[in-house]
């Protein structure tokens, strides 16, 4: 993870550095601690100046630092990202040095946008083109990072582009993932305008492009200053296959409703793997999706005498930590991890919890409650509303800590020999409306709902890692050393997880479920990933997101919707059938049927502040902090 940021200006000076305020590129430090620099490009006899300033986060290869030029064809990149795959990097090889050599080796626009479209990974970038005097810049086909650009009429800062900003400024917009965008400078320097050149996603098989209406959805929030072209005559190639929509042919499966009734979720489970054909489904997504972690959890270096000295004995350094509900989602990307990880090194699972009201004064919010989140009793006999009603102390134990501490128990039944690091992260009300103020307001910028503002806060608390280890039954306090987090996030978006979806099927059968799903995964870079990216980035550690590798988007669009979900069969079974069999597949029992809880109710922030919002309500916690 690193921060980019470039400021284009036509004026007759050459920019200062001080046109980079300095709550930016506090938040660009933060994001990159390994390295910082900048660096002016000016050109002879045209009056344009580019600043780059660079902050880099070392995870692989040598330490690179950014901004890199190149000494012969002058070209600047500035690149936020990881090729995990489709263009060959080495272990000791650092990525930003292959793609520049890639890139300034490209003879013209087509190679440009092919190399882009091989690379297989998150990425956002901003590449200065000597020769045709051209900035090129975007995110990757899903947007999972992080890019923010603005647009002036001021001569000296006509175009600005960032992973992160702050909230002060209010002019910035998330760049949309639609595509590849190019700046003509010289043309720019000459008409005191800024065009857009767009090259859209396309699938290969194909003609018209992965999404449509970009025109208007790119252009709406452009100041009129700046004007768009779409390139019909070009284009990049999609790295995953377009969304089976594919709806008759329901198998019979579907028909066995009524008859599982009275069985119990396991069981109901373990009928659906005793047919052949699921069976080999399961096991190819579970193939699939061990492949993208072991890229995300092998792509980092670790230097093998890296120890540990702890009163846990010798183990290794932490690398690898996870995002953790003990949800379905988070226990496979565990037991898959596990499966990769080096067994010497522990594993930290980041469990966040927000402070309940005391009891007793939550008594009628808790009522309105019960019935929708109620969780069923698991096979053990582990009831999560008993506890959540009776015994220890109840402040802490919302939802998500409950079902993380179950989840610890299978994944240690799964694994005895590793070191299973459960990080019991509790926030309080003043934590909560500190760290917003300092940072995370700044951090969900451009982004401002309620749901943004819970889910910005819960994400960022949790992948601190700062918390609670309660391994060995004493508690201390730690902090997670591991660059690396992984979430679960795209599983909902894929799998027909969210309450809305059983809406949606009810209301419009599969066609109408296809349609949601498709355009769910559509948005998922302008309603989440931009903002998970800041969110995490801003403690110098890397989100991953295993359930957007292409391969396995690519393996899930493959599949028509029923063998991913069934929502004519009940909650805790139904949505995500598919990920809840791989779970089952893998020796997860509990887990594997645990209804969905969205990351705000699960770890009660949600109930903390307002609770008489709606989630799409703009946030007035985040808006009010403005004022310098
Ligand atoms: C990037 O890594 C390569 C080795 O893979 C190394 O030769 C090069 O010097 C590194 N670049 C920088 C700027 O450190
Ligand atoms: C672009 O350059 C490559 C060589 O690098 C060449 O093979 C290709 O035909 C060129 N494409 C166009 C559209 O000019
Ligand atoms: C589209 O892009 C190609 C190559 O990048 C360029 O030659 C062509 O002029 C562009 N077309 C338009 C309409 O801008
Ligand atoms: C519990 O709910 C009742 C009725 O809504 C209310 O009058 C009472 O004040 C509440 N108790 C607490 C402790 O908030
Ligand atoms: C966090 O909450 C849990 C459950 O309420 C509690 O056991 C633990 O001691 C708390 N830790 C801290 C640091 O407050």
């Amino acid at each position: 993870m690193c921060g980019i940021c470039c400021l284009v200006s036509l004026s007759q000076h050459p920019p200062n550095i001080s046109l980079l305020k300095e709550d930016i590129l506090y938040n660009l430090r933060r994001r990159g601690p390994s390295s910082s620099q900048e660096l002016v490009k000016t050109v002879p006899h045209l009056p344009y100046h580019c600043l780059f300033s660079g902050h880099v986060l070392h995870l692989r290869g040598q330490m690179t630092p950014q901004p890199m030029e190149d000494p012969t064809s002058d070209n600047v990149l500035l690149w936020n990202g990881e090729v995990f795959d489709g263009i060959p990097v080495e272990a000791e090889e650092n990525d930003t040095d292959i793609i520049f050599h890639h890139l300034c080796s490209c003879s013209n626009d087509s190679d440009i946008l092919s190399l882009l479209s091989s690379i297989r990974g998150p990425w956002s970038f901003i590449f200065y083109q000597a020769c045709k005097h051209c900035l090129w810049f975007g995110r990757d086909f899903f947007g999972r990072r992080s890019l923010l650009w603005q647009f002036n009429e001021e001569l000296d800062n006509i175009l600005a582009l960032t992973s992160v900003s702050a909230i002060s400024d209010h002019q910035w917009r998330e760049v949309p993932a639609s595509g590849i965008f190019k700046v003509d400078l010289q043309d720019c320097a000459a008409t005191k305008a800024v065009t857009l050149s767009l090259y859209q996603w396309r699938y290969p098989s194909r003609e018209n492009p992965s999404e449509e209406g970009v025109s208007e959805k790119v252009s709406t929030h452009l100041p009129t200053c700046v004007s768009l072209v779409i390139n019909e005559s070009n284009s990049l190639t999609a790295p995953v296959v377009p969304l089976n929509k594919e709806v008759c042919n329901i198998p019979e499966e579907f028909q066995l409703l009524h008859f599982i009734k009275n069985v119990d979720d396991m069981e109901v489970l373990q009928m659906f793997l005793a047919e052949q054909h699921k069976k080999k489904l399961v096991h190819q997504f579970i193939d699939v999706m061990s492949g993208a972690i072991k890229r995300r959890v092998l792509c980092l270096v670790r230097d093998a005498d890296q120890l540990q000295g702890d009163v846990l004995g010798d183990v290794r350094k932490t690398e690898i930590a996870i995002l953790f509900s003990g949800g379905v989602d988070s226990m496979l990307i565990a037991a898959l991890a596990d499966r990769h990880v080096p067994v010497e090194e522990p594993i930290d699972l980041l469990n966040v919890a927000f402070m309940v009201p005391e009891q007793g004064s939550q008594n009628s919010s808790t009522k309105h409650r019960k019935g929708k989140n109620q969780l069923p009793p698991s096979p053990e006999g582990l009831n999560v509303n008993n506890i959540m009603a009776g015994n220890s102390v109840p402040s802490f134990n919302v939802p998500d800590r409950i079902t993380g501490r179950a989840g610890l128990e299978e994944l240690k039944n799964i694994n005895p020999s590793r070191l299973w690091n459960f990080v019991e992260i509790n926030v309080t009300l003043e934590d909560l409306k500190a760290m917003r103020q300092q940072h995370i307001c700044h951090l969900v910028y451009p982004l401002d709902t309620v749901l943004d503002d819970s889910i910005g806060c819960a994400v960022w608390f949790a992948s601190r890692g700062k918390g609670l280890l309660t391994n060995q039954g004493d508690k201390r306090p730690y902090q997670s050393p591991a660059k690396i987090v992984l979430t679960g996030i795209g599983a909902d978006e894929q799998l027909a997880g969210y309450s809305r979806h059983r809406v949606c099927f009810e209301k419009h059968g599969l066609e109408g479920l296809n349609e949601e799903l498709g355009m769910e995964l559509g948005r998922i870079s302008s309603r989440n990933l931009g903002r998970d990216d800041r969110v995490i980035g801003d403690h110098g550690k890397e989100a991953r997101f295993p359930f957007l590798d292409e391969d396995v988007v690519s393996f899930l669009n493959s599949l028509p919707v029923w063998e991913k979900a069934n929502l004519a069969v009940r909650r805790g079974i139904g949505e995500k059938l598919l990920l809840r069999l791989a779970a089952a597949e893998l020796g997860l029992t509990a887990s594997s049927v645990l209804p969905k809880r969205a990351m705000q109710f699960g770890s009660r922030i949600a109930k903390m502040e307002n609770r008489n919002e709606k989630a799409s309500d703009k946030c007035t916690r985040l808006q009010t902090l403005s004022i310098e």
